[in-house]
């Protein structure tokens, strides 16, 4: 079955290691999966004064239109950069619902530290859940030290990780069928 996934990076960063795991995780998912990568860093601070502009409406409907939603999240200060924050604020605010709610998504990080994104990891998950995300929450995918293992554009030394993030993909894309099953 042919899916949309969505993918958010918390990096901007030119060489970044998430956007590395990310196309790393392109190549290891289904083949019925089409990706697309929303572009989170063009989105102003959210400002609930300011009318929505033309990203703002281009962003909700690449969130709305999406049958699953892939986080790769680095850790800024023990949690989750503002930039994705941001996004995440704006998704909340869509005026057709939250694109977030009821929908499956996952979690994968990468750190150049040694606890591999465990804690914006965590905090990650208790916002998207907070946000009823379906939250498919194994297995998890960290990689510390990034630097050793990741290598941009997309090519990763650690083949637990690679085998964690193949079955990670499977159970994405079965929660997908079976919801569109009901
Ligand atoms: C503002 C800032 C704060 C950071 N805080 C942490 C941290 O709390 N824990 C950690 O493991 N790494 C931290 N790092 C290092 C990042 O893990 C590292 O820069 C990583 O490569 C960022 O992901 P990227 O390569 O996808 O941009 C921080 C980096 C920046 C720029």
């Amino acid at each position: 079955m042919r899916q949309e996934w969505a993918a958010l990076i918390g990096s901007l960063r030119k060489g970044s290691y998430n956007r590395a795991l990310y196309e790393v995780f392109r190549g290891l998912a289904p083949v019925e999966v089409r990706w697309r990568e929303v572009n989170i860093g063009d989105l102003p601070f959210y400002n609930p004064d300011a009318e929505p502009d033309v990203w703002a409406r281009q962003f909700w409907e690449e969130m709305q239109t999406a049958d699953a939603f892939v986080f790769f999240t680095p850790e800024y200060n023990g949690s989750i950069p503002a930039v994705l924050k941001n996004a995440i604020d704006w998704a909340s605010r869509d005026p057709h619902g939250s694109s977030l709610a009821g929908k499956p998504s996952v979690v994968l990080g990468a750190s150049q530290g040694l606890f591999g994104t465990l804690r914006s990891q965590l905090h990650l998950r208790q916002i998207l859940s907070f946000m009823d995300a379906d939250l498919v929450q194994r297995p998890e995918v960290l990689v510390a030290e990034a630097h050793l293992k990741l290598k941009p554009p997309g090519q990763l030394n650690d083949p637990m990780a690679e085998r964690l993030m193949r079955q990670l993909s499977e159970n994405l894309y079965r929660r997908v069928g079976r919801l569109a099953a009901v």
